[in-house]
This record gives structure tokens, C-alpha cells and sequence, in this order.
């Protein structure tokens, strides 16, 4: 997890145990002095281990979900998501990266040794007052929230990683509660885009950038020659937005976020695999209905986050076509739990090759409409919900999110358990 310089306020959490590859139970102890949550973004599980909004840990409380893995090899992560508070715990470094493997990803040649040439960076951007405590930094223009001008990669400012092999693998993860990024490496220099967020591309994609949303993954391999420095950086990213929204939602800035030194003599890596994972493979024929979701200002559908509605209804293990339209100028992304999609165009264009594997999380320019397919876990559940929501998450925060339950056929919708955690209302509108 990372950490910041001045200490943080992470709890110790998330310590996953038991033996077997398919199940996996975490001891989650909140040593926090107010309620949050975990959710295990990305994952396909029942309702009421997803540690939304709904699965609250009061402080010195416990709670042990555990669930069977069933689903495709991934980077995954897991962040709080305490209704109207998460950016403000997930802004003080509450993030962490879960990998999820399987015989197929093993098998094919990637590099996949664990902090030797399998690494994680985790990229969040602070701001420290002069105490080297964190500060808040929302600027009165910006339509996102919280921008930070010190960029960390797992915990740590200007970090570097040695590089002993002449491939390696990076696992990028934007957990920055409203900046977008768009990395690549300072000479210009191709990589391989190998993986999205929910799994392995059909086949490597090269490229030399790969834009990522607050809550979006990339999984890229970069060659290295012997006693080589490349820095991985973030530039300008394209947000789709006028000149002067783009200014105040970080499309301007620049940051380096971390640099590989490659040893003087490097390991041989295999040659890449020319084929990686299967193809999604949705079909829109499938799709058993077709639903529109128009998001302005912090409302989807003119509706703001209401505990206690269930605003959707779909069908377990089911594929729906959703059309995703934005009409207020300002960045926003979307993120739906307990389900994958796939995309079939993004603002009126076929999506490139980074689009094209599975996918929990989107980027919505401003004035698009953007078309996926979702197919909803097996996990029925008629009370509780899983959620809808921009993971800009000031915006979240502000009630930019819904809920839907997953049903069988014929099962009707119940209740969510009645909300207790009323004393984050008056936090909606203070940010
Ligand atoms: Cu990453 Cu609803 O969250
Ligand atoms: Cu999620
Ligand atoms: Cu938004």
C-alpha cells in the first residue's frame, strides 16, 4: 500500500490467506478512527463481499469476505468506498494492487516474477503542505476535484526500480481520486500494451502511450538495453475537453513517475507471445436489453446516489447493451461493479486495440456517447446492490453513481439493508 512521507492514516488491511488458487479470504480490520469499506474493484462477486457502499466497517471493527475467484487473469485493486468519503480516504494512499493469475496467463511467455520483472505502480498524486503532511488541493475552477502536483508511484517520490531482465512487465494503475494520465517512456520508445482491466488483449498491442483514467489499469511490457535509464512519465493527456476545462482538469500537466535502470548485464526474456488471450467475444445479438445512462454535472440520469433505491434491475449472468452519453463538458469515466464489458465504440468511433479486451472502467469525453456491452456476474442478490458510478470521485462522492441488483429470472427486487451511516450527508457538499 502506499505510503507517504509524514505518515499516513492507513489502516493495516487486507492480508489475503488460505491455501486455495480459486478461493481467497481477507482479514480486513478497520484501525481507522471513522467507518470505511474495502471494495475489491474489478472482481466478480457476490453483493456482499464487494465492500461498496453498503458493506461499512465501523472503527476497530472487523470484517472477513471471501469469495472464489472466477474470472480471467487481471490486475485488479482494492480502495475504500465509504458512501460521500471515499476521495477523501483513498487520497491519503488507501490503494492496493491484486493480481489475479491463472494456468493460462502462466503459461504463456510474459514476464511474471513479482517485483523482479512483474511490478506494480500504483500512480496517486499528493500535494504536502510544509510539515510534508497531506493537503487537499482543489482548485476553485477545477471541474474535477483534487488535482495533486507531486506525482508517487507506490508511495514513493522520484522512486526508481533496477531492472535485471531485458523485459519487463509494469502493472499500471491509475488510484489517483481525479487525474488522468497518459503514460509512456521519455525517449518516445514503443512498448507493449498486454493487458486492460479486466484481463489479457487478444494479442500485444504496440504503442507509445496508454491513456488511464482514475481507476483504469494497463498491464505493459518495455525493452531494455544493458545500463540503460528510461523514465516512465505521464504527458499532457488528450481529455477531450475546451482548452480552459482541460487547463483546470490536469491536461496540461506533465510528471515523471518512475525510472527503470537497467543493470549492466541484463537476463535474456522470451520473445513476446504473438497471441495472449482469447477475444471477449460479447455479441450486441446477445444483449437481452438495451438501457441509456446520460451523465451531467454529479447526476446520472438526473439522479444522485440514494442509499436506500435500487434505481436498475438486470439478470444474473446476462449481457446488456449500454449507451453511455456525457452533455456537461466536463471530464467524467464510468465504473460498474460485479461486471465486465466490453466497448463497441467510444464517442462515435470504433475503439482502438487498447480498448479492445475487457474492461470495469471507461473514459467519457465531454459530448460523447459511448457504447458497451456488460455482462453481469452469476452473484444474485435482490437486496443489495452493486453500483453504477464516475470514478472521478469527487464527482462520486457528490452522488455520481447508481445502483442496480442482479436478479434470477423471475425474482423481484428487494430492499438495501437500511443505511446507518447518515453523518457523511453533510460531506456532499462541502467538496
Ligand atoms: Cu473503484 Cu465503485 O470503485
Ligand atoms: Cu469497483
Ligand atoms: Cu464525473
Amino acid at each position: 500500500m502506499p505510503r507517504a512521507p509524514g505518515g499516513s492514516t492507513a489502516p493495516t488491511w487486507a492480508r489475503p490467506c488460505g491455501p486455495s488458487a480459486a478461493s481467497v479470504r481477507v482479514d480486513v480490520t478497520n484501525d481507522l478512527p471513522e467507518v470505511t469499506t474495502v471494495h475489491w474493484h474489478g472482481h466478480e462477486l457476490p453483493a456482499a463481499m464487494d465492500g461498496g457502499p453498503h458493506q461499512e466497517i465501523a472503527p476497530g471493527a472487523s470484517w472477513h469476505p471471501s469469495w472464489r475467484i472466477d474470472q480471467p487473469a487481471a490486475t485488479t485493486w482494492y480502495h475504500p468506498h465509504p458512501h460521500g468519503a471515499t476521495a477523501d480516504q483513498v487520497v491519503r494512499g488507501m490503494a492496493g494492487m491484486f493480481i489475479l493469475d491463472d494456468d493460462a496467463s502462466r503459461a504463456l511467455d510474459l514476464p511474471d516474477e513479482y517485483g523482479v520483472d512483474d511490478v506494480p505502480v500504483i500512480v496517486q498524486d499528493q500535494a504536502f503542505d510544509g510539515d510534508g503532511q497531506f493537503r487537499r488541493a482543489e482548485h476553485p475552477l477545477s471541474p474535477v476535484g483534487h488535482l495533486g502536483d507531486t506525482v508517487l508511484a507506490n508511495g514513493t517520490i522520484g522512486g526508481y526500480h533496477e531492472v535485471t531482465t531485458d523485459r519487463i512487465r509494469l502493472r499500471l494503475l491509475n488510484a489517483s481520486p481525479s487525474r488522468v494520465y497518459d503514460f509512456g517512456l521519455d525517449d518516445g520508445r514503443q512498448f507493449a500494451l498486454v493487458g486492460t482491466d479486466g484481463g489479457l488483449l487478444s494479442a500485444p498491442h504496440r504503442t507509445d502511450s496508454v491513456r488511464l483514467s482514475p481507476g483504469e489499469r494497463a498491464e505493459i511490457v518495455v525493452a531494455l538495453e544493458p545500463g540503460e535509464r528510461v523514465v516512465l512519465r505521464s504527458t499532457s493527456p488528450d481529455l477531450g475537453t475546451d482548452p480552459w476545462t482541460g487547463r483546470f482538469a490536469g491536461g496540461d500537466d506533465r510528471f515523471d513517475v518512475l525510472q527503470l535502470r537497467a543493470s549492466d548485464e541484463l537476463t535474456p526474456s522470451p520473445e513476446l507471445p504473438d497471441q495472449l488471450a482469447g477475444t471477449p467475444g460479447l455479441d450486441p445479438d446477445d444483449a437481452v436489453a438495451t438501457r441509456q445512462f446520460r451523465f451531467s454535472g454529479v447526476s446520472i440520469n438526473d439522479r444522485r446516489m440514494d442509499m436506500d433505491r435500487i434505481d436498475e434491475t438486470v439478470l444474473a449472468d446476462t449481457t446488456e447493451l449500454w449507451e453511455i452519453e456525457t452533455s456537461d463538458g466536463a471530464p467524467h469515466n464510468m465504473h460498474v461493479h460485479g461486471a465486465r464489458f466490453t466497448v463497441l465504440d467510444a464517442g462515435g468511433g470504433r475503439p482502438g486495440p487498447e480498448l479492445s479486451g475487457w474492461k470495469d472502467t471507461v473514459y467519457l469525453a465531454p459530448s460523447t456517447t459511448t457504447r458497451i456491452l456488460v455482462h453481469f456476474a452469476a452473484h444474485a442478490d435482490p437486496d443489495l446492490p452493486f453500483m453504477i458510478h464516475c470514478h472521478l470521485l469527487r464527482h462520486e462522492d457528490r452522488g455520481m453513481m447508481l445502483q442496480f441488483v442482479i436478479l434470477e429470472p423471475g425474482q423481484e427486487p428487494g430492499r438495501p439493508p437500511a443505511a446507518h451511516q447518515h453523518e457523511h450527508a453533510d460531506r456532499d457538499t462541502d467538496r
